[in-house]
């Protein structure tokens, strides 16, 4: 058996920087990058693209479905689903509205549960999501909670798309942004929100820079961990 490694969760709603942050903060020290979002994002596309409605009733059937898929993730971002290059289709706004909609089903965040928790190896993982700390790794010694104005997350997002060639539009933005809030925050199986223990970040008129140093300061803290 492998010795357990030390992991720093990273919550939050979907575009407070906590991706950015994550990725940043993992490749400080070394750690692997664990973007649970993009599990659920990847289990939605699957079942879209297998013709299957994305209702409870389908609920065991979309969790067998992506149980049953060979899912790669390589450096830069880059994911394959059985081999076909999905990375830029999971990144649509539709893409992450079928993402929470499948994040609500009990059978999907168990088909994904042991998934999430193989990522973590030596030296460290870093887990960016919505139930690190409170489901996937509740013994982590780091439990980060990132939050940000609605404002500033749709602002932020709106560059995100446009960067990527992708259309966007602020209004929309903002009501996807509240709509995929209230759906992650009222849903019963794992909502987001913080672990007990978790530290809070407000992320609305900080840098990427500060977050990232902020929670290398608190990891710091965290020797022998660190
Ligand atoms: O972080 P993201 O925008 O890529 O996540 C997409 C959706 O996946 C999000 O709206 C809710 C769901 N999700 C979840 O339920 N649990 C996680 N740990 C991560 C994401």
């Amino acid at each position: 058996p492998s010795e357990p490694a030390p992991v720093i969760c990273i919550d939050g709603p979907t575009a407070s920087g906590k991706g950015t942050i994550a990725a940043i903060v993992a490749e400080r020290l070394g750690y692997h990058l664990l973007d649970s979002g993009s599990l659920y994002r990847i289990t939605g596309l699957a079942a879209s693209r297998a013709g299957i409605e994305l209702t409870e009733a389908n609920a065991q059937a979309i969790a067998d479905l992506v149980s049953s898929k060979v899912i790669t993730f390589l450096p830069d971002q880059q994911v394959l689903l059985d081999g076909d290059d999905i990375s830029l289709d999971i990144r649509t706004e539709q893409a992450g509205m079928n993402a929470s909609q499948v994040a609500t089903f009990p059978a999907v965040r168990q088909a994904l549960l042991q998934v999430q928790r193989n990522f973590c190896r030596l030296p460290g993982l870093v887990g960016d999501g919505r139930d690190m700390g409170t489901t996937i790794f509740p013994d982590a010694p780091l439990k980060v909670y990132l939050t940000a104005s609605v404002q500033c997350r749709a602002e932020r997002r709106y560059k995100q798309l446009i960067s990527k060639g992708l259309s966007a539009n602020m209004a929309d933005l903002i009501a996807d942004l509240e709509a995929r809030d209230a759906r992650d925050i009222n849903r019963a199986a794992s909502p987001l929100k913080p672990a007990q223990d978790a530290l809070h970040w407000d992320n609305s008129d900080s840098t990427i820079d500060e977050a990232v140093q902020q929670v290398l300061t608190w990891w710091e803290q965290r020797q022998p961990f660190a």
